[in-house]
């Protein structure tokens, strides 16, 4: 377990953290001594979010913003600095997907898919480069992701692409950042049993038992497995950690790998 201090002092901004993963993850950071920013395109949500944070003792504040327009991430990482005094820690996980043949998706379909995912991230790194920076543990970015993006993901190629760009992206910047003392990982999970996505894509369709099987573990991950792994990633436990792809998956990859 980590101790209640393994995140003092820094804050963090997370989108998507009004509900699923981000909002996990979001949670796990303030019980953990961090200040989050949750941000995300319902204002409702992310402020429910934000109070329940808050009601529990965390410090968090809420912004509407969509992380497909620039100039709202910057608003938000200008909002972290003037709410917590400094940004630590980006986590990029709003996403947007859908299943779609790939002859049958229009180009929009598309492009909307690619501007939240793999825009979104650049404009999250891009507006928070220099605070984290200046921040004194050493920036860290971290961003959700999907081995789908290396194997390819039939019927969903616009997140395939745009995952695969993230960590292409990522690596980039470890090596571009790291002598500003950023850190700067990606996340892959597995099927995650509790969240909307995989009740949607998976569960509702009927494929629970087949997915479940398609891991090593046999099982669907929690949303906490996810946050365990961006606690370790954000924290000093990471320090040397950069440019690094942390696969959370129950080993689905390897034995796709394998089979
Ligand atoms: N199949 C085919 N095309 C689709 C589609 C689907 N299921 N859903 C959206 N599109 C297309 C639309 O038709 C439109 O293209 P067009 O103008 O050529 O018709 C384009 O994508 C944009 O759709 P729109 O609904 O205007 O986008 P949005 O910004 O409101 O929604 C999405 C964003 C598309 C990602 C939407 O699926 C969404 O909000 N999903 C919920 C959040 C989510 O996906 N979370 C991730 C969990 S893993």
């Amino acid at each position: 377990m980590f101790t209640n201090d393994t995140l003092e002092g820094r804050a963090a901004l997370i989108t998507g953290g009004g509900s699923g993963i981000g909002l996990e993850i979001a949670t796990a950071y303030a019980r953990l001594g961090a200040s989050v920013m949750l941000v995300g395109r319902n204002e409702e949500r992310v402020q429910a979010a934000a109070s329940a944070i808050v009601a529990e003792g965390g410090r968090a504040l809420a912004l509407k913003a969509d992380v497909r327009n620039y100039d709202e991430v910057k608003a938000a990482v200008d909002a972290t600095v003037e709410g917590f005094g400094s940004l630590d820690i980006l986590v990029n996980n709003a996403a947007g997907n859908f299943v779609c043949p790939t002859a049958d998706l229009s180009p929009r379909g598309w492009q909307t898919v690619i501007d939240i995912d793999l825009n979104g991230t650049f404009y999250g790194c891009h507006a928070a480069y220099s605070h984290l920076k200046e921040s004194r543990y050493g920036g860290s970015i971290i961003s959700i992701i999907t081995m789908l993006g290396v194997s390819g993901w039939p019927q969903a190629a616009h997140a395939a692409a745009a995952k695969g760009g993230i960590l292409s992206l990522s690596r980039t910047l470890a090596v571009e950042w790291g002598g500003d003392n950023i850190r700067v990982n990606t996340i892959s999970p597995g099927p995650i049993g509790d969240t909307e996505g995989v009740q949607r894509m998976y569960i509702e369709g009927g494929r629970g038992e087949l997915e479940q099987k398609k891991t090593a573990l046999g099982r669907f991950g929690k949303k906490e497995d996810i946050a365990n792994a961006a606690v370790y990633l954000a924290s000093s436990l990471g320090a040397y950690v950069t440019g690094e792809n942390l696969i959370v998956d129950g080993g689905r990859w390897l034995k796709y790998v394998a089979a």
